[in-house]
């Protein structure tokens, strides 16, 4: 357990068309998964699709085909973007599979033995497009859903509920003695708030909606999406069918959403959790919203940002790249096309694309493509400044600081392209110094090779497409991290690949 990572996504509406909210949290969790793979630890990371639901149904019906042949339909949007994107997903979840069926029927079982579910009336308003009850409290006299302002439907009915408020202060308690569960903690604040001005019980079923899972004893009532949807952690995670899977990724759990979901994250499933027993995950993280050009993305504004797209115009990682780098995660950020040319011409082509470029030219124009190692290896300088990136990039990865994270390994960047003015090469050259020059190049190329890991969870492609400008196998998860980064531990000789631009600058 202590050497493993269990690491998620939201499952999202199969119904959506992807868009950048859903790339974003996505990308941050590949980001984390291949971190931590790369430094050894066994992780597993799952994404998914919610697929059961009001919504779907009405949509199926009104293109007069079966909720199932729509789904199956749909959910190749996601599967196909995130291969664009090189997620590297372990279990894509999909709620109609049987198999979560199976895990989300046995834990509402578990529940009920346990004393926590009861049947009773709920009577409330709910909106249909968000799948959210709404008490009374929350609303004004429109009558409008507080989340999307659409109007909402009374609806009165049998229901099964499960005991949510006689979880209210063991909630509080554990919120208490673990000041890391929610975070950033601006965000464990607001639960805390939201706990403490008291619990009610979740309506958990809806009689007369088909599409949905079968309550097991009781199938004229169907299971409220986000008791369904919740549930999909354990299903990814083995419960109830690998024990063994089970105990090695749960709890060492983080559940990445955006700050919209939290609520249902950081109340709800842990109550549901705790009622089960089960211990709950480590941290959940909520993530902040982006604007386009200044303004709320949505269908209506019709500024939905696509990133098949973006990927098709600027290529998977500086997409990538921008997401993580541009905002603090946590934050909220606005994403323009301008934005992203600006920061990938200024920190992909002009920094870390050009001192690579530089650099294998002049192995090229000076020593025909090969730089052996040099001995004694020192470079006091360097070597320190490679520490203090180390322990900045883990501190921040471990924070989910993945902006600052990457500040440290650009410093890297910088201080290969001001040594290489300092230290000027070409006199070297001219001078005939031409044990210095090699050298120094090896050095050059070492700090390249080094990059090449601080960049792998980041841009995958061009960390491989890095190391095999290099020479170097590209097998960087088979790699032991802790030995790798060492200033020390480069090959003998590097026999480098003819010069390509990895970043060419994008002129407008
Ligand atoms: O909520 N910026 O699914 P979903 C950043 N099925 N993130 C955004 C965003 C924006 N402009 N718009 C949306 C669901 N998101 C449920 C989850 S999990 C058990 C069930 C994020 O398809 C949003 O915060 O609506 C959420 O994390 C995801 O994209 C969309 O999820
Ligand atoms: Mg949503």
């Amino acid at each position: 357990m202590d050497n493993s990572f269990y690491i998620t996504t939201p499952i999202y509406y199969v119904n959506d068309v992807p868009h950048i909210g859903h790339a974003y949290t996505t990308c941050a969790a590949d980001v984390l998964a291949r971190y931590y793979r790369l430094r050894g630890y066994r992780v597993l990371f799952s994404t998914g699709t919610d697929e059961h639901g009001q919504k779907i149904e009405k949509a199926a019906w009104d293109l007069g085909i079966s909720p199932q042949e729509l789904v199956d339909k749909m959910v190749v949007r996601f599967q196909d973007l995130w291969e664009k994107m090189n997620i590297s997903y372990d279990e894509f979840i999909r709620t109609t599979d049987p198999r979560h069926i199976k895990v989300v029927q046995d834990f509402f079982r578990l529940l009920d033995e346990r004393g926590y579910i009861y049947l009773g009336d709920y009577e409330g308003w709910y909106c249909v497009p968000c799948e959210t009850f709404w008490p009374e409290s929350q609303l004004d006299e429109r009558l409008a859903c507080p989340d999307c302002g659409r109007p909402l439907e009374k609806l009165k009915e049998e229901s099964y509920f499960f005991a949510l408020s006689r979880f209210q202060e063991p909630l509080l308690q554990y919120l208490e003695s673990h000041p890391d569960f929610i975070m950033p903690e601006s965000r464990y604040r607001e639960i805390e708030s939201f706990i403490r001005r008291g619990l009610k019980d979740q309506s958990i079923s809806r009689v007369g909606l088909e599409w949905g899972i079968p309550v097991p004893s009781h199938p004229r009532h169907t299971l409220y999406v986000w008791f369904d949807a919740l549930i999909n952690y354990l299903t990814a995670a083995g419960w109830g069918s690998s024990p063994d899977k089970f105990s090695t990724f749960w709890p060492s759990t983080y559940h990445l959403v955006g700050k919209d979901i939290l609520r249902f994250h950081a109340v709800l499933w842990p109550g549901m959790l705790m009622a089960a027993s089960l211990p709950l995950p480590q941290r959940i993280f909520a993530h902040g919203w982006w604007t386009v050009e200044g303004e709320k993305m949505s269908k209506s504004r019709g500024n939905v940002v696509d990133p098949y797209l973006m990927i098709d115009r600027y290529g998977v990682d500086r997409f990538r790249y921008f997401l993580m780098r541009e905002v603090s995660f946590g934050l909220d950020g606005d994403f323009s096309e301008k934005a992203l040319v600006e920061r990938s011409n200024a920190d992909l082509s002009d920094n870390f694309g050009n001192f690579v470029h530089r650099t294998l030219g002049m192995v090229w124009r000076y020593k025909k493509g090969v730089a052996r190692k040099p001995s004694p290896y020192q470079d006091e300088e360097w070597e320190k400044l490679l520490e203090e990136v180390k322990e900045g990039f883990h501190y921040h990865m471990e924070r989910f600081a993945f902006s600052q994270a990457l500040e440290q390994v650009w410093r890297l960047v910088h201080f290969a392209n001001r040594y290489i003015e300092r230290e000027a090469p070409w006199k070297l050259h001219k001078e005939g110094k031409e044990k210095e020059l090699e050298d120094l190049l090896y050095r050059l190329l070492d700090n390249a090779r080094l990059l090449s890991f601080f960049l792998y969870p980041f841009m995958p492609d061009t960390a491989l497409r890095l190391r095999e400008l290099l020479g170097l196998s590209p097998n960087l998860e088979g790699e032991n991290w802790g030995e790798a980064l060492q200033w020390s531990l480069g090959p003998e000789v590097y026999s480098v690949r003819e010069a390509q631009p990895l970043f060419p600058r994008i002129v407008e």
